[in-house]
Parts: C-alpha cells; sequence; structure tokens
C-alpha cells in the first residue's frame, strides 16, 4: 500500500475538561467524512460522541466505537478507514488511558479555550504526555469570541512566542450552533447552511483541510 493512503490515526486531547475535545473529534470526523473513510473511537468513559451520536435522527457519515479495545487493534482496520478520530477524557489524575491512546497515535489536536485555567493542564498535557512520545501535534483555539478584538492575537502570541507551542492557523469561533450540536445529533454535514450555521460550517471545514494538510507524509528529517 502507498504510504499516502495508509490509515492515520488522530487523537483529541487535553487534560483539561470541557474545552472542546468532543466537539472537534466529531465535526472533523463530519468535515474529514467528505473525502475519506472515517472512524471515532470513545475512549471517554462518560461516552459523550457516543451519546451525541445517538441524538442524531439521519445516518451520520462517519463509524463509530465506544469500546477502548478497539484500540488495540487500530491499525488493522487500515483496510476500512483512512481516518481514525479518538475522543479522549479530560482527567488530571488517571492518565493511563491517554497514554494507551498516545502510543498509537500519528497525530494530537489539542483543543485550548482562551480561559487562564485551561493554560497550566493543557501545557502538562503537552509537555509530559505527547512531546515524550515524539507525536506531532497542534493546538486548536476554541471558543473565540470574536467579539473581543485583542482575543485572538493575545492567545496566538501566547502559543507562538510565550510557550512555542504549535498551533492551527485556524481557530474555532463561540457560536450557539456548536453548544446545541449534540443534544440536536448534529454535525457540519447535516446542519442547514444558513446564516447562523455558516461560521460553524465556515471554521470547522478550514479546519478539516489544515489536518488534512498535516496528515500527509512528513518532509523527510522532520516528524
Ligand atoms: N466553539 C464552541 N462554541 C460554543 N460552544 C462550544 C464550543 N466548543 C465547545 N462548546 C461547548 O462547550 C462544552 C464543552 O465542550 P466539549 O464537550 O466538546 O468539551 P470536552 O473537552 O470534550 O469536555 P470533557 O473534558 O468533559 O470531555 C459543550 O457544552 C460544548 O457544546
Ligand atoms: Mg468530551
Amino acid at each position: 500500500m502507498n504510504a499516502d493512503q495508509s490509515l492515520r490515526i488522530v487523537a483529541v486531547v487535553n487534560q483539561k475538561g470541557g474545552v472542546g475535545k468532543t466537539t472537534v473529534a466529531i465535526q472533523l470526523a463530519a468535515t474529514l467524512s467528505r473525502r475519506r473513510r472515517v472512524l471515532v473511537v470513545d475512549v471517554d468513559p462518560q461516552q459523550s460522541s457516543v451519546w451525541w451520536a445517538g441524538n442524531a435522527r439521519s445516518a451520520l457519515p462517519f463509524d463509530f466505537a465506544g469500546r477502548p479495545n478497539v484500540l488495540v487493534r487500530l491499525r488493522e482496520l487500515h483496510a476500512t478507514y483512512d481516518v481514525v478520530l479518538v475522543d479522549t477524557p479530560g482527567s488530571l489524575e488517571d492518565t493511563k488511558p491517554l497514554e494507551t491512546v498516545l502510543d498509537e497515535v500519528d497525530f494530537a489536536v489539542v483543543p485550548l479555550t482562551p480561559e487562564p485555567l485551561a493554560v497550566e493542564p493543557t501545557i502538562r498535557t503537552i509537555t509530559t504526555l505527547i512531546e515524550p512520545r515524539h507525536v506531532r501535534h497542534a493546538v486548536v483555539l476554541n471558543r473565540i469570541d470574536p467579539r473581543i478584538p485583542a482575543q485572538l492575537p493575545t492567545w496566538r502570541a501566547l502559543l507562538d512566542s510565550t510557550w512555542g507551542i504549535p498551533r492551527f492557523d485556524t481557530h474555532l469561533r463561540q457560536y450557539k450552533t456548536h453548544a446545541d450540536a449534540p443534544v440536536l445529533g448534529r454535525v457540519v454535514t447535516t446542519l442547514r447552511d444558513n446564516r447562523s450555521t455558516a461560521g460553524v460550517i465556515a471554521d470547522v471545514t478550514r479546519l478539516g483541510h489544515e489536518l488534512s494538510g498535516m496528515l500527509e507524509p512528513a518532509p523527510v528529517g522532520s516528524w
């Protein structure tokens, strides 16, 4: 098999709770499913992704697995899927499930909300769990409020200059559509495209394109 076509396993991780891991995992799965065969694996005991999928009236454009033990056989899934997205728990205590996931993945997406309390757990996740495994990773700023003009440049500068943490160029803005999506079982590909959903669809679509670019084989000499 050509390396370009091999399975890519992507974890959405941050030990800080509530930063948007489930939102990012499910919405990325939806947008990537336009061009790839996608599986979502939910290893969070809360099973939020599975709950979200259960609320969907129409079929979602990707498959689901709620059982963590699927992870053991992930690499065997390459004939069936192009991308596996793993939704993980936000916990500072029991890091074992997260470590098991990070041992298997090609890339880690780290959602971060612009809140001071989210900073320390996010940096800890990256420096103690992701970097030691040499897993390629990038932060995606989530819940950015366009009514606060200084917010985005401030948080980008913190990531780029103060902490030196790689990030996506794309950020996700704060929208009620995101907050309503789980209970309605909606994803970007099943939302009606109108004035109130256009921002969500645009942000997630752009993030999907950016992630796809990052999942291409790394140039020789880099990781
Ligand atoms: N960009 C956004 N705009 C508005 N609401 C958002 C956005 N992103 C996430 N939310 C909401 O914030 C809450 C937390 O998001 P989510 O459940 O995705 O986080 P999580 O990191 O998976 O949490 P946990 O650590 O508990 O698993 C949810 O109610 C979600 O709908
Ligand atoms: Mg979650």
